[in-house]
């Protein structure tokens, strides 16, 4: 029997899918706790939520798209440019490692992915990438910084990248940006074939509610907001996000703890002996060798991480979330305890 929900480890800490793990800003709860009957009786409407969202990053309202997560952003997307405009030969071109919607997306579409394996030490393959590129390439999915790698794509290689496909819809990922890295977005203007995504679930806490950005030329945009359906976000999210965007201190409080989270696990994997990735994310990503018993002991202490073994790209890897430090303490202090045992 198969029943729908990503499956839940259970209690402990959780540390397997990049989410906030200090909560969400006081501000969306107080927010969420003013949600009146009828916002919830009545379908939502977007319009002020769209203004403030586009105010935040500095574009016009209309190149903006509120999505249910980016993971809708990331499938309309291929709705949009693949499945709707009937591009029956479509190849996406997705570098590895990827993030699995873009696999998933690109297989929904009925096109074809076309892999393009990293370069040495998960260097970003510039090259390869553009060189991967045919007539049929209707999509390229670039995610800056890398889930689950934490490596990031130079500015200067994704606008060659963009200029290289001008007929190819560019999805540039940037989940993960708050916490390293520069955006993408101050150069959009000059690339009418970008999609840029961003998403409220990792550093502004807010993962349960759902609500991703896509951002893009009205040229772009417009056939993927055609394609998506009406009411996708609900009520509360619609409370939540003006008020996360109004704290301006919980995201650099936030990206602080990361940071500080990053250094500690850097330097626990210096002293345990195991190679690991620097990251401009919100994770770490680890070669533990074989992950199945170390991320099952990790577990039996409560403490659950992300096997990437089964991905060839990052085989004899976990990848650990790096949140609150006293979160990331008490993993590592898990993780000493495995590698002793070992
Ligand atoms: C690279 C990347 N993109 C997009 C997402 C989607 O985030 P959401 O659908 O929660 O906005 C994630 C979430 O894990 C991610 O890792």
């Amino acid at each position: 029997m198969v029943i729908q929900g990503y499956p839940d480890p259970g209690a402990g800490l959780r540390l397997h899918l990049n989410e906030n793990t200090g909560g969400c800003s006081a501000r969306v709860l107080e927010a969420i706790r003013c949600v009146k009957p009828s916002d919830v009786s009545t379908y939502p409407s977007y319009p002020d939520v769209v203004r403030a969202t586009a105010r935040h990053f500095d574009v016009d309202p209309d190149w903006v798209l509120l999505t249910n997560g980016l993971d809708e952003g990331i499938l309309m997307a291929a709705v949009a440019h693949i499945a709707r405009a009937r591009r029956h030969d479509a190849e996406t071109i997705i570098p590895l490692p990827a993030f699995d919607p873009y696999p998933n997306s690109t297989a929904a579409v009925g096109a074809t992915a076309v892999r393009v394996p990293p370069d040495a030490d998960y260097a970003f393959p510039t090259r390869a990438v553009i060189d991967a590129i045919t007539p049929r390439t209707r999509m390229i999915f670039l995610n800056t910084p890398n889930n689950p790698t934490g490596q990031l794509i130079a500015p200067l290689d994704l606008e060659a990248i963009a200029a290289a496909a001008p007929d190819a819809v560019v999805l540039i990922d940037e989940a993960y940006i708050e916490f390293g890295g520069t955006t993408f977005l101050p150069h959009m203007a000059k690339f009418p074939n970008v999609l840029l995504g961003r998403t409220f679930s990792k550093a502004y806490g807010l993962a349960g509610l759902r609500v991703g950005v896509v951002i893009g030329q009205p040229k772009v945009l417009d056939p993927v907001r055609a394609v998506t359906l009406p009411f996708n976000i609900n009520g509360v999210a619609l409370a939540a996000v003006p008020a996360a965007l109004s704290d301006s201190e919980f995201l650099p409080r936030y990206a602080a703890q990361v940071q500080e989270s990053r250094e500690l696990l850097y330097a626990a994997c210096r002293r345990l002996g195991l190679q690991y990735w620097e990251s401009a994310a919100n994770y770490v990503m680890v070669r533990v060798g074989d992950t199945a018993p170390f991320v099952e002991a990790l577990a039996a202490r409560k403490i659950h991480v992300r096997d990437r073994s089964k991905d060839p790209v990052t085989p004899g890897c976990i990848r650990i979330t790096a949140g609150m430090v006293e979160h990331t303490r008490a993993a590592i202090d898990a993780l000493e305890l495995v590698r002793q045992t070992q």
